[in-house]
């Protein structure tokens, strides 16, 4: 029996960026009807090699081939001439227009010289059909959900026949339910014999869809596996490259857990339609956290009381302050509040903008020009951050866009801390962010909770879909349903299948 070929093989694959050597001898390799997970720590070189795959970055050493014959893709188009296909996590299509320009989009077909919208139409359906989905070609792009979208963009990568298919953390801003929907159009892909590259920082659904892994440190290989033969520790101590030290998990386990004084304070804060009406108190150095499905109001919630949404019903109390209501989030930034939310580009990560000048941007805004901070000042804070939030940058002076994307939205949530916010509010601000640094980041924004350096440790309103983390960082736990709070549960009261079985339950209840 011959081994089989790969469709794409790497091998020594090396690049490096002024002061980062992003890729040091990598290699891969990719055989036809596989899905293969890429997996590593923020900044370990996976969108890099992908890059360098796609023809957007030139290696500085090393061989690629294609099914046995080596190439060297120099522009995004020669790889694709290749067969090889990518889909990047920002789905960069136009909203506008209709699913079938979207998918022909760059290369409408003509007819004397005229755009033949019947052909259009009936290329774009080829393409779906192909893919076994089934979805209307007129519509406009911005009335599909999500996960629709993001089928219209692979479909687009698809319309040529392809041989390989990369999709860059294509599941981060999607639900349960999308997921599975990509999962499944995936899988048919791989039974037509595509090789599908698939890099992920979510555990579960590596396990879900991989057949094989190769495993990312440091921007070197560290090694390829069967899924089937990998357990999820050993994973995740091979991305890390140490096992989880005791001493870590000791500090976390002494955390300090008394709350302070009140910082903000919610009666029946609700808006018709979006959140039923909901209390809550917000205290310094207490961690409340909102678990609950996907649409169960934590968002929402969290927009309330930040003012990004305008509350219809009830108040909210700043400290011991008179009751009131914010009327935009410029108003809740004075009153010390601060949110942080997933959405990296609305966020406003300024590409062009260093490190340093992104961490301090918040702070700038606030306190305009009377900023009497020196330059030298805010250089060493914004060491500081780095220092402690364990951003992977060659310096502090690198533009930000220059970071991988667990990296920037570090600097984003440094940004934020900088500003020493009374209440924090974090929602979902870990999407991207691989486990480790996932763990780590949250133990830096708990200690800065706590800090002593600070005159008064911070309240902290976190979000996530993921219960683990949610449970591991909350001092307090409010479980949502259905737009409404079904109960508050104190730290400890209750484990993931706990969570899931108030949220299951008949009828709401308290702790
Ligand atoms: N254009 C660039 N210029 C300079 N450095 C870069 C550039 N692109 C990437 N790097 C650096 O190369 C390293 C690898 O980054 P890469 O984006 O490949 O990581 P990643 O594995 O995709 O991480 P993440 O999971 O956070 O997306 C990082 O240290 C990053 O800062
Ligand atoms: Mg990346």
């Amino acid at each position: 029996m011959t081994a089989p070929t790969p469709v794409l093989a790497l091998q020594g694959i090396c690049k490096s960026f002024p002061g980062v050597r992003a890729l040091h001898e990598v290699s891969l390799r990719l055989f036809p009807g596989e899905v293969h997970a890429l997996m590593g720590q923020n900044g370990a070189g996976k969108s890099t090699l992908i890059k360098v795959l796609t023809g957007l970055y030139e290696p500085d050493a090393g061989r690629i081939e294609l099914a046995g014959r080596e190439i060297a893709p120099r522009t995004t188009q020669e790889a694709q001439d290749h067969g090889i296909r990518t889909v990047y996590q920002e789905v960069n299509l136009c909203p506008n227009l209709s699913v079938a320009e979207n998918i022909c989009l760059g290369r409408l077909p003509k007819r004397w010289g005229r755009i033949d919208w019947a052909a259009v139409r009936a290329e774009a359906q080829r393409v779906l059909a192909q893919m076994e989905l089934d979805i209307d070609v007129d519509q406009p792009l911005h009335r599909c959900p999500l996960a629709q979208q993001q089928m219209v963009a692979i479909a687009r990568a698809l319309r040529d026949p392809a041989k390989v298919l990369i999709l860059d953390e294509p599941t981060s801003s999607l639900d349960e339910a999308a997921v599975q929907q990509l999962f499944a159009v995936l899988r048919r892909l791989r039974e037509q014999g595509l090789a599908i590259l698939f890099v992920t920082h979510f555990l579960d659904q590596t396990y879900a869809i991989s057949d094989r892994i190769t495993v990312m440190r440091n921007g070197e290989t560290e090694g390829e596996y069967l899924a089937q033969d990998l357990s999820r520790l050993a994973l995740v101590n091979k991305m890390v490259g140490a096992a989880a030290d005791d001493a870590e998990k000791a500090r976390l386990a002494s955390r300090s857990t008394a709350p302070g004084a009140p910082v903000l304070t919610a009666e029946q804060i609700g808006r018709s339609g979006t959140l039923q009406p909901t209390s809550l108190q917000l205290r310094r150095g207490e961690v409340l956290g909102l678990a609950g499905l996907l649409g169960s109001g934590r968002t929402e919630l969290a927009r309330l009381l930040f003012g990004a949404d305008a509350a219809d019903s009830g108040q909210l109390r700043v400290g011991d302050g008179p009751a009131g209501r914010f009327s935009s989030p410029r108003e809740a930034i004075a009153a010390g509040l601060a949110f942080c939310s997933e959405d990296r580009k609305l966020e406003g990560c300024v590409l062009d903008l260093s490190v340093r000048e992104n961490i301090v941007l918040a702070l700038q805004a606030r306190h305009g020009l009377r900023l009497v901070m020196k330059p030298a000042e805010l250089q060493a804070l914004a060491d500081d951050y780095i220092r402690r939030l364990g951003i992977k940058t060659a310096s502090a002076d690198t533009p930000i866009g220059q970071l991988s994307g667990g990296n920037q939205q570090k600097v984003l949530l440094a940004r934020w801390l900088a500003t020493h916010p009374a209440l924090l509010i974090l929602d979902e601000p870990t999407r991207g962010i691989d486990v480790r640094a996932k763990e780590e980041l949250m133990d830096a924004v708990l200690a800065l909770a706590h800090s002593a350096d600070q005159a008064e440790p911070m309240a902290v309103l976190f979000i996530s879909s993921e219960l683990p983390e949610v449970l591991h960082c909350s001092d307090r736990l409010l479980v949502m349903r259905d737009r409404h709070v079904l109960g508050e549960y104190p730290r400890g009261a209750l484990d993931e299948h706990g969570v899931l079985e108030v949220i299951a339950a008949d009828a709401p209840q308290a702790a």
